[in-house]
């Protein structure tokens, strides 16, 4: 078995736990954080891992999940960035304190842990794997997503940065940005029966995704071959962006 441990946020369903099945076959030890507790902890049976009741938007909560991390397994390793929502609300119509939450969840999330991760990194002279969630929302959008899009494409650029600030300590940060995946968070849209037909017409891949061809992707980005790709986002869309019209 690896020795090496990952985390991943949001992780007890949906893209999150698609992620840990994929790292989980690499014989990475798995931490599954979620603001559901409950469920984090039982993702984590099946891998025996470690799951841990964290709101990632509260920083002493991630400070807690690093030090439950390394009492654990000593060490951390890999660190995803995968915790999001998606109100799907009107931009015109949206009040503030939703346009907040989102960008709080989403992208001020991704800072508390990205920062807390890679000092204890840092510390132990890990050459680390950081990877960030984003979306095709990184450069299209709509009028209903308007706190989403924003905070997609500010977690691109936060990604940048990190990328540049750890490069040179031999840790990687780079985005993966799913198309359309079945989950939790998008299944009451694409089980409308006229919405999975446009699947089909549009994606040249002819169906919609998998959390586990997302993890596919983050298992690429962490392993040791990819120590040269640093500050990049990988589409992972079935090649749906590459179509024009
Ligand atoms: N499903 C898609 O089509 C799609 C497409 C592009 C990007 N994404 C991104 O992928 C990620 C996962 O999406 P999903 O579809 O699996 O969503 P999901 O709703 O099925 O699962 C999200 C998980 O995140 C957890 N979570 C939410 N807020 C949290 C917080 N503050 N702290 C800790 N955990 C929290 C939830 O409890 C849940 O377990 C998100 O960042 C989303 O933006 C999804």
């Amino acid at each position: 078995m690896s020795n090496k441990v990952a985390i991943i946020t949001g992780g007890a369903r949906g893209i999150g736990l698609g992620i840990a099945v994929c790292l989980a076959r690499k014989d990475m030890r798995i931490v599954i954080a979620d603001r559901d507790g409950a469920a984090a902890r039982t993702a984590a049976e099946q891998f025996g891992g470690l799951g841990v009741a964290c709101d990632v938007t509260d920083r002493a909560q991630v400070a807690d999940l690093v030090q439950q991390t390394i009492t654990r397994f000593g060490r951390i390793d890999v660190l995803v960035n995968n915790a999001g929502i998606c109100p799907f609300v009107d931009v015109m119509e949206m009040d503030p304190s939703t346009f907040k939450k989102t960008l709080d969840v989403n992208l001020t999330g991704a800072f508390h842990c990205t920062q807390l991760v890679a000092r204890e990194m840092l510390a132990r002279s890990i050459q680390g794997r950081i990877v960030f969630i984003t979306s095709l929302a990184v450069n299209v959008t709509s009028a209903r997503q308007g706190d989403y899009a924003a905070s997609k494409a500010g977690l691109h650029m936060l990604m940048k940065s990190f990328a540049i600030a750890l490069g040179p300590h031999g840790i990687t940060c780079n985005a993966v940005a799913p198309g359309m995946i079945l989950t939790d968070l998008t299944r009451f849209h694409w089980e409308k029966p006229e919405n999975a037909a446009f699947i089909k017409q549009r994606v040249p891949a002819g169906r919609i995704g998998t959390p586990e061809d997302i993890g596919q992707a983050v298992a690429l980005l962490v392993s040791d071959e990819a120590g040269y790709i640093n500050g990049v986002g990988l589409i992972v869309d079935g090649g749906h962006q590459a179509v024009c019209a």
